[in-house]
């Protein structure tokens, strides 16, 4: 079986990880959410109580955890933290760590080593996936939509008040297409989606359709 790397980038709230996940089950390939890393990152440095913008003591803690992610679930020291690493706190804090450049170096390394241990197969989402994790994907696809869409479909699945959804979103966005480190931008030769008018059975068809055929 020949490499087959997929990679899915894009803000939230434009049906990534749901889109990525059936798209990983329909084509019999490995997903991996690399947006959990991060979070659990953040869980990790508010368990050890660092400062979440001081660089060194967040990379120490990171450094000295174990993550893994298997089935769609994120493990941190070997305990399942899926659940808890969605949490608001989570939330808000996980920029302030996807900032620091030592902590995505490391974290960019096992995502590396999770392809190599999946015989260099699997769909891949997150922000930075076809241009700095996998530039050589096979396929790079980055999901986009209108903040107002990415604002509603958030709160239906919340239940949060739509405005303060789409504060947080722009807060979000700007934090993460602004740092230093790998800001989230358009990888080069992916394929633009925009999802603002498509449902999620339509976005899956149309990156289904982006795979080569022998998947
Ligand atoms: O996709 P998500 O909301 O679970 O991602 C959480 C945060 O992690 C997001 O604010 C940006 C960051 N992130 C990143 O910097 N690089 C990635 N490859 C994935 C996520």
């Amino acid at each position: 079986m020949s490499d087959l790397i997929v990679a899915i980038d894009g803000p939230g709230g434009t049906g990534k990880s749901s889109v990525s996940r059936e798209l990983a089950r329909r084509a019999g390939l490995p997903h991996l959410d690399t947006g959990a890393f991060y979070r659990a990152a953040t869980l990790a440095a508010l368990e050890a109580g660092v400062d979440l913008d001081d660089g060194d003591a967040v990379t120490t803690v990171v450094e000295g955890s174990d993550f893994s992610q298997e089935e769609g679930r994120m493990y941190l020291d070997g305990r399942d933290v899926s659940d808890p690493i969605r949490e608001d706190e989570i939330t808000k804090g996980v920029s302030a760590v996807s900032a620091h450049p030592a902590v995505r170096a490391h974290l960019v390394e096992l995502q590396r080593s999770w392809l190599r241990s999946h015989e260099g197969r699997g769909v891949v989402e997150g922000r930075d996936i076809g241009s700095v994790v996998f530039p050589d994907a096979t396929v790079k696809v980055y999901l986009d939509a209108s903040p107002e869409v990415r604002a509603r479909r958030r709160a239906e699945q919340s239940g949060e008040d739509i405005a303060e959804v789409l504060e947080d979103l722009n807060r979000r966005d700007h934090l993460d297409s602004t740092r230093v480190a790998s800001p989230m931008t358009v990888p080069r030769g992916a394929i633009v989606v925009d999802t603002s008018e498509l449902d999620f059975e339509a976005v899956v068809e149309q990156l289904i359709g982006l795979l080569p055929s022998e998947s």
